[in-house]
C-alpha cells in the first residue's frame, strides 16, 4: 500500500498530468467539443462503470499470441451488458462485431461503445512481409502503404485499433519477435515506426477506413538477456536513450494513438510498474497523452516479478504507473473497487485513465457512430481487391535482399528448359508458412506459392520440376534422393529453404539460427551435383548463412513475402524487378557474435588486423579466437542485378559551426546494364567525446533508381542536431571537435572524408 510520501507525488502527479491535457498532444485529439464530451460522460459513471472503461478481453481465452475466435459466440454478451468490457481483440467478422457493439449501446446504462482490436501486425486478409523485411527495403512510401492496406482492410471488418507498430529495436537475432521491428538501427527504425503510424491513422482518425496504431512494446522489449522472449533487460540510461528509446519516440511524434507496455523488466523495475518510464519519460517529457495499454496480463504478471506482493498490489501499481487499460490481467476491474473504496487508490487516478480511454472512442469517432467502422458489403469488396494485392506485392519484391550473385546467374531467363525446385518450402502444401509469423487473419490458402509462380512464369516449353528433399524439421532424409535425382535432370536448381512461419514471432527464441532440420543437409547433397544453384533463403530473422556464403554463388533472402510470395518471388528471379533490398539487421557468421551490430563502440583494445596473424599481437584483443569479429553482411548490405559507382564525397564546408549545416555530396552511377535502385547511405563518427561514440551512426539515406549509364548527385544536409547524443544531465547536443563522415552501399563499404564542428570559442 502507499506511504504518506507516494500518495503526496501521486496528487501531485494527477494534478500535473490534469493540467497537462492543456499542452499539444501526441496521440488523441484536443478538440474542445470532444473533451467536454467525455467529461459529461465521466461525470456520469460509477465507479463500476469506469473500471469497466479498463478491461480489454481477448476474443479467444486460450492464448497469448496469435488465435482467432472463429466461433462467434454469445459469451460476451452479458458481460458487455454489465458495463464490464471496453473492448475485445482478436475476434472478428462484420457481422459478429456488430452485434457487439450493438448490445453495448443499446443495452448499457450510458451506451458507451466497445473498442474492437486487433494484432494486425503485417497485413489482415492481404498479407505484407514481415516488419523485418519490410524495413528491408528503406523505402517509407511502400511501407506505409502496406500499413494503409491492413488498416483499410481491418476497418472494413469492423476493427478500430491494432497492436502495431511493434518498434523494438534488437541486435538479437535469437529473438523470435525481431521479425515484427525494423531492426537494430534507432534511425531507421524512428523513420519506419513512423510512416507505420502514418499508413495505419491516415490524416483522420475517425475515417471509416483508418485505424488506432498503438506503438509496442514500451521500453527496450527486444533487448532481453540471451535472446530469450520476455527475460530480464538490464541496460544503461545512455544506450536506452540513444538506441532504444528513439523510434518510440518517432511513433509518437506522428501521432500514435496509443502505446503498449512491454512485459520485461528494465533495470529492476518492470516497465508496467515504471513510474519514470511511463509518467517521467513519455508522459511528461514527450508530451504522449494517448492511451497506454498494458500488454497481456502484463500488469498481474507483476507479482512474478517479484515486484507486488499480489494481484490486487499489481493492480494498484499499474494504475499508479499510468497503464490506463488492463488487458486480461482483470485486476482493474475485480481489485481497484475495494483500493479506491480504502483510499489506496486515488480516484483521480482512474478518472485520468477513464479518460484517455474515452477520448481515444471519441477520436475514432465511436460517440458519433458506433457502427462506422466495417458492414458485411464492405468486407466483401475492400479486403483483397487488385490495389491492396499490388501493394503487398510491391511491399514483398522491395523487401528481398541479394545477398551474392556471383557469375549472374540470377536472373534466370524464363526460357530455361527445366528449373528444379527443391526444398520444403518449394512446395504448394508449405505456402501458408510464407504468411509469417503474427498472420491469423492471412489465410493460408490464398497464398501465393513458389511452385504456382513459377509455372505462371515459365513458357510451356519449359519444365519444372519439384521435390521435397526433406519436410522443415524432421531429421528424416528420406527424401534427398529423390531431390538429388531430381537437381541432376535439370539445368538450375533453385532451392527454397529456411523457417516457418512459428519459428519466429512472439514465444520463439532460437538459440540455433541454422537451417532447421535436414534442411542444410540437403542443400549439401543437392549441390554436390554441381548444377547451378540459387538458394532462397527464408525466415523473419538473420539466419546463421556461413556454410552457404562459402559454397553457393547465388543467394537470395526473401524472408516470409506474405500472401504475394510466389508472384514476387519470380518477379525477381526472372529479372521483372531488380532487387534493392539492404538487410537493416546485421547477420552473423556463428551465433556466439550475437548481439552484433554496426553501431558498436571502439574498445581499447580493437582488432581490426589481419585474421590470419598469430602471436601475441593478436591475443590480448577484443576479439573471439575461432571466427573474426564482423557479421556475414553488414547491416544496409544488400546487391543488385546492376552495379553502382560512388564518386568522391564533396563537402561544402570542411567546418561547420554550432546550430550550422554542412551539405555532404556523392556522384553515383550506375555502371551496369539495367536498370536499378540503390540506397544510398550516410554514416557518422563522432571521433572524441565527453561519452564514448560508436564507430558509425546512420544518419541519412535516400533510395534512388538509375537507368543504365545514367549519374546523379545526391546530397545530404546534416545539421548539429543530427550529431547531438545523450547527456548525463539529460540534455542532447552535440560537441566540437573532428567527425568521420561515411556514404557508402551499406555500412561496411563506405568512403570516409573529415570534418569538424568548431569550438564556441572559434566562431
Ligand atoms: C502479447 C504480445 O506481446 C502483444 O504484442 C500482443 O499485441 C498481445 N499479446 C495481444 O495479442
Amino acid at each position: 500500500m502507499l506511504n504518506l510520501s507516494q500518495k503526496g507525488w501521486l496528487l501531485g502527479t494527477v494534478a500535473l498530468l490534469l493540467s497537462a491535457c492543456s499542452v499539444p498532444p501526441s496521440g488523441s485529439s484536443t478538440s474542445p467539443q470532444a473533451d467536454a464530451r467525455v467529461e459529461e460522460i465521466l461525470s456520469q459513471m460509477t465507479l463500476e462503470e469506469k473500471l469497466g472503461q479498463l478491461n480489454l478481453v481477448v476474443g479467444d481465452l486460450f492464448n497469448t499470441g496469435p488465435t482467432v475466435n472463429t466461433n462467434p459466440s454469445d459469451r460476451f454478451d452479458e458481460q458487455i451488458r454489465q458495463g464490464q468490457i471496453t473492448g475485445i481483440f482478436n475476434i472478428h467478422g462484420a457481422e459478429y462485431l456488430h452485434r457487439l457493439q450493438k448490445i453495448a449501446v443499446e443495452e448499457t446504462r450510458l451506451g458507451i461503445p466497445l473498442i474492437f482490436g486487433a494484432d494486425v501486425i503485417h497485413g489482415f486478409r492481404s498479407v505484407s512481409p514481415v516488419p523485418l523485411a519490410e524495413a528491408a527495403s528503406w523505402d517509407l512510401k511502400a511501407i506505409e502503404a502496406s500499413a494503409r492496406v491492413a488498416g483499410e482492410e481491418s476497418a472494413a471488418t469492423g476493427m478500430h485499433w491494432t497492436f502495431a507498430p511493434m518498434v523494438d529495436i534488437s541486435r538479437d537475432a535469437r529473438w523470435g519477435r525481431i521479425a515484427e521491428g525494423a531492426g537494430e538501427d534507432p534511425y531507421l527504425g524512428s523513420l519506419v515506426a513512423a510512416a507505420r503510424v502514418r499508413g495505419f491513422q491516415g490524416e483522420d482518425l475517425s475515417a471509416p477506413n483508418t485505424i488506432a496504431a498503438c506503438v509496442k512494446h514500451f521500453a527496450a522489449y527486444g533487448a532481453p538477456h540471451g535472446g530469450r522472449d520476455y527475460n530480464t533487460v538490464d541496460m544503461s540510461e545512455r544506450l536506452l536513450r540513444e538506441v532504444f528509446l528513439p523510434p518510440y519516440r518517432a511513433a509518437i511524434d506522428a501521432g500514435a494513438a496509443s502505446l503498449m507496455t512491454s512485459f520485461n523488466e528494465l533495470n529492476g523495475v518492470p516497465v508496467t510498474g515504471s513510474t519514470w518510464l511511463l509518467r517521467d519519460v513519455l508522459r511528461e517529457e514527450w508530451g504522449f497523452n494517448g492511451m497506454i495499454v498494458s500488454d497481456w496480463q502484463s500488469i498481474t504478471e507483476m507479482e512474478y516479478h517479484g515486484f507486488a506482493k499480489d494481484r490486487a498490489h499489481s493492480g494498484q501499481i499499474g494504475m499508479e504507473a499510468g497503464v490506463d487499460m488492463d488487458m486480461m490481467g482483470a485486476t482493474y476491474l475485480e481489485d481497484l473497487p475495494a483500493l479506491v473504496k480504502s483510499g489506496d487508490v486515488p480516484m483521480e487516478l482512474i478518472d485520468q485513465a477513464v479518460r484517455n480511454v474515452l477520448q481515444m472512442k471519441m477520436d475514432l469517432g465511436l460517440f458519433d457512430d458506433p457502427f462506422r467502422y466495417g458492414s458485411v458489403d464492405r468486407e466483401a469488396s475492400e479486403i483483397r481487391n487488385a490495389q491492396q494485392l499490388e501493394a503487398v506485392r510491391d511491399m514483398a519484391r522491395k523487401s528481398m535482399v541479394l545477398l551474392k550473385n556471383e557469375k549472374n546467374l540470377l536472373p534466370l531467363s524464363k526460357d530455361t528448359r527445366k528449373i528444379a525446385l527443391i526444398g520444403p518450402l518449394a512446395l504448394e502444401s508449405n505456402k501458408g508458412e510464407f504468411n509469417g509469423c503474427w498472420s491469423f487473419f492471412g489465410q493460408p490458402g490464398e497464398v501465393v506459392s513458389v511452385e504456382a509462380a513459377f509455372r505462371e512464369a515459365m513458357p510451356a516449353s519449359s519444365k519444372l520440376l519439384v521435390a521435397e528433399g526433406c519436410d522443415l524439421y524432421s531429421d528424416s532424409q528420406a527424401g534427398f534422393k529423390q531431390a538429388v535425382k531430381t537437381a541432376k535432370q535439370a539445368d538450375v536448381v533453385v532451392m527454397v529453404l529456411g523457417e516457418s512461419a512459428v519459428m519466429n514471432g512472439e514465444g520463439a527464441s532460437r538459440a540455433d539460427i541454422g537451417l532447421p532440420g535436414e534442411q542444410l543437409a540437403l542443400l549439401k547433397a543437392v549441390h554436390a551435383t554441381g548444377k547451378p544453384l540459387v538458394v532462397l533463403t527464408v525466415s523473419g530473422r538473420p539466419l546463421e548463412l556461413s556454410w552457404l556464403d562459402e559454397n553457393v554463388g547465388t543467394i537470395l533472402h526473401i524472408w516470409t513475402p506474405g500472401s504475394e510470395t510466389g508472384h514476387a518471388v519470380t518477379d525477381v528471379v526472372f529479372g521483372d524487378y531488380n532487387p534493392a533490398g539492404k538487410l537493416p539487421v546485421s547477420f552473423p557468421r556463428l551465433v556466439g557474435q550475437v548481439p552484433i551490430y554496426y553501431n558498436y563502440k571502439a574498445t581499447g583494445r580493437m582488432y581490426e588486423g589481419d585474421y590470419s596473424e598469430h602471436g601475441s599481437e593478436r591475443v590480448y584483443r577484443s576479439r573471439y579466437r575461432d571466427v573474426e569479429n564482423g557479421p556475414l553482411y553488414p547491416f544496409g548490405y544488400g546487391l543488385s542485378y546492376t552495379e553502382f559507382e560512388y564518386g568522391e564525397i564533396r563537402l561544402d564546408e570542411p567546418e561547420m559551426s554550432m546550430n550550422g549545416t554542412l551539405t555532404a555530396s556523392v556522384s553515383v552511377t550506375n555502371t551496369g546494364k539495367v536498370a536499378g535502385e540503390e540506397v544510398v547511405q550516410l554514416y557518422i563518427r563522432d571521433l572524441v567525446g565527453t561519452a564514448t561514440r560508436p564507430v558509425k551512426e546512420l544518419k541519412g539515406f535516400q533510395k534512388i533508381l538509375l537507368e543504365p549509364g545514367e549519374s546523379t548527385t545526391v546530397s545530404f544536409e546534416i545539421g548539429t542536431e543530427d550529431l547531438a547524443f545523450w547527456h548525463d544531465d539529460n540534455t542532447w547536443y552535440a560537441e566540437p571537435g573532428e567527425f568521420h563522415l561515411f556514404i557508402g552501399t551499406n555500412s561496411d563499404e563506405a568512403q570516409m572524408v573529415k570534418f569538424r564542428i568548431k569550438d564556441a570559442s572559434a566562431i
